[in-house]
């Protein structure tokens, strides 16, 4: 790295050659600056909530049973402003997730173009199909045992939080597992059990944190007990798109000709000969697209009562 490209770093601030090298490929920890810009305070996420579309808010509660996935609900916001909103998640178990802030607030698309440039720099692949995600969550909230099909990387900027990273392998997963998060069969949340917390690489999160892990690592994360703001940066990049669909053509293999593929990491025939199958399938299913219905609302937030869940309206009512 040379003394120039440092000067121009502005995100990141403990940039290596062997952290570059890394990237992608192990879990790796920097520290940044993030958690000291304006753009978190409580003024600003409130104003943030107001101005983010509504019907794209992500609003989650969870029990208390890291085994039981299944209590993870999706609710609903209502009209509720910012400022309540805020109220509910301090007060509450709740999970907001503001998926690709950058495509709906401009601070947060200038944020990861900067983010972007400044790793495309020193890993010297591009970066695309960024999601740039806001999470805001109440004290002692979690995310439960999953994976996420594209490269990810998780920025902390208040509060504290714990994550766990499993090993890539079974038992904690099957590639076909992985493969049914890839081809969307499986919503990326899937068995876990207490005891390969033994197996799991341990990251404990403070505001200027930021952890990057190897694709499809199976990981869970638990707040401390304040609110807790964190970013999460999705991302694909040329080695991670061709592994994700070596894995869709690999499921393919498994259910309609009965095979136990193998993932191939390196370009070769095999390789080649699956990205065109994944394609193929791809280009079939555009042309019959099918219904797929998504979480749907099993609560809703009281407005009067910060934290409070009460059934979410019925649709047929
Ligand atoms: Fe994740």
């Amino acid at each position: 790295m040379t003394a120039h490209s440092i000067a121009r770093d502005t995100v990141i601030t403990d940039w290596s050659e062997d952290k570059a090298a890394r990237f992608g490929r192990d879990t790796v920890r920097f520290r940044h600056g993030l958690h000291q810009r304006p753009l978190f305070s409580d003024e600003a996420l409130a104003a943030i909530l107001d101005r983010y579309p509504r019907e794209r808010l992500g609003v989650y509660t969870m029990g208390h049973d890291l085994v039981d996935w299944t209590s993870w609900r999706r609710g609903d916001a209502g009209a509720m402003t910012g400022d309540q909103l805020l109220r509910a998640v301090q007060t509450g178990r709740i999970w907001l997730n503001l998926r690709e802030t950058n495509r709906y607030l401009p601070e947060f698309s200038a944020l990861s173009d900067e983010i972007a440039r400044e790793k495309e720099r020193h890993i010297g692949t591009s970066l695309f199909k960024r999601d740039l995600g806001l999470l805001i969550s109440s004290p002692g909230a979690m995310v439960f045992y999953h994976l996420d099909v594209p490269l990810s990387s998780l920025w902390h900027i208040r509060g504290d939080k714990k994550a766990w990273f499993y090993p890539r392998a079974e038992p904690f997963v099957s590639d076909e597992i992985i493969e049914k998060c890839v081809t969307k069969e499986a919503e990326g949340q899937f068995a876990y059990r207490p005891e390969w917390d033994a197996a799991a690489e341990v990251i404990d999160m403070l505001p200027g944190d930021m952890v990057t892990w190897a694709q499809n690592r199976p990981h869970r994360v638990q707040n401390g007990p304040t609110l807790n703001v964190s970013l999460s940066m999705e991302f694909m990049t040329n080695r991670a798109v061709a592994r994700a669909n070596v894995l869709y053509a690999n499921a393919q293999l498994r259910k309609h000709l009965g095979l136990r593929p193998r993932v191939q990491e390196q370009i070769g025939p095999r390789m080649i000969a699956k990205l065109a199958l994944a394609r193929t399938v791809k280009a079939l299913r555009a042309r019959h697209k099918t219904y797929r219905p998504i979480m749907p609302a099993t609560f809703a937030l009281d407005p009067g009562r910060p934290g409070a869940l009460t059934a979410a309206p019925s649709p047929l009512a």
